[in-house]
């Protein structure tokens, strides 16, 4: 069984709410008795893509299991790659694959730098297909970005989801080998189908944005920044994926209370 933590849109913003609370949720990581073979943290890691709050996140999300980012649209891909990747500053759309024993994560660029929403760009097709023509037939494949591909009921996020999602729905619904694709980018946990397969929509670590039916008159935004931050806890056994969400409490004991 392989164990892949998602935690999403930690928005790293020099302030110390939103980095307790990612510290929180890898302290939890940190102590479980069974320890999750990779993390990945699903874009908008900071909030304005400043070059502070990514050595901000670099100091947050230090782990002793391989920890794999990707960009979301309040990312800079310059400064991503530099200070959390440790590469030049290089503005080229950042995919990149995990490779676990039985299973291939792939990591790919959704922003368009500038913009709120995504696309995946050429270059990024090519890669992928270049991926998966690379993978042996028996290994499981998992296709990660920061945009979701479909609506998913929310008045903030839906404007700017994925556009033109077809061609990726048509190489996921072919590729048996995909189990499924995980997004962040909603600010809430939500789960349903594209090309067959599950998409799971990881919740931020900082806020939770509530669906269309919490908002009463257009223009307002159902934020919430009270929520404890939550995380998924993904199985992936015998070429089933089982995504599990969990809240960790900001205060009081995480699991089992000490007698
Ligand atoms: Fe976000
Ligand atoms: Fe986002």
């Amino acid at each position: 069984m392989i164990l892949l933590a998602q935690l999403s849109d930690t928005h790293f913003d020099l302030r110390a709410h939103n980095t307790e609370r990612v510290e929180r949720v890898m302290g939890y990581l940190a102590e479980l008795p069974r320890r999750p073979d990779a993390i990945l943290v699903t874009g908008d890691i900071a909030d304005s893509g400043k070059v502070e709050e990514y050595e901000q996140a670099r100091a947050a999300l230090r782990a002793d299991v391989p920890l794999w980012v990707l960009p979301g649209n309040h990312d800079d891909r310059g400064n991503l790659r530099e200070v959390l990747l440790g590469e030049p500053a290089s503005y080229a759309p950042i995919n990149r694959a995990l490779r676990l024993d039985g299973l291939t994560v792939a990591l790919l660029d959704s922003t368009i730098p500038g913009e709120g929403g995504g696309e995946l760009a050429e270059q990024t097709y090519t890669w992928l297909t270049d991926l998966l023509r690379e993978t042996p037939a028996d290994t499981s494949v998992l296709v990660t970005m920061h945009h979701p591909p479909l609506p998913m009921y929310s008045t903030v996020v839906d404007p700017i989801r994925l556009a033109n999602p077809d061609r990726l729905e048509r190489i996921v619904a072919a590729d048996d080998r995909i189990i499924g694709v995980l997004t962040g980018h909603m600010h809430s946990m939500g789960a349903t189908l594209f090309g067959g397969r599950q998409l799971i929509v990881a919740p931020s670590i900082a806020s939770q944005i509530g669906g269309i039916w919490e908002v009463g008159a257009p223009g307002q935004v159902p934020i919430d920044y009270a929520p404890n931050p939550a995380l998924i806890l993904h199985t992936i056994d015998d070429r089933r994926l089982t995504s599990i969400l969990r809240a960790v409490p900001m205060g009081g004991w995480i699991g089992v209370q000490p007698e």
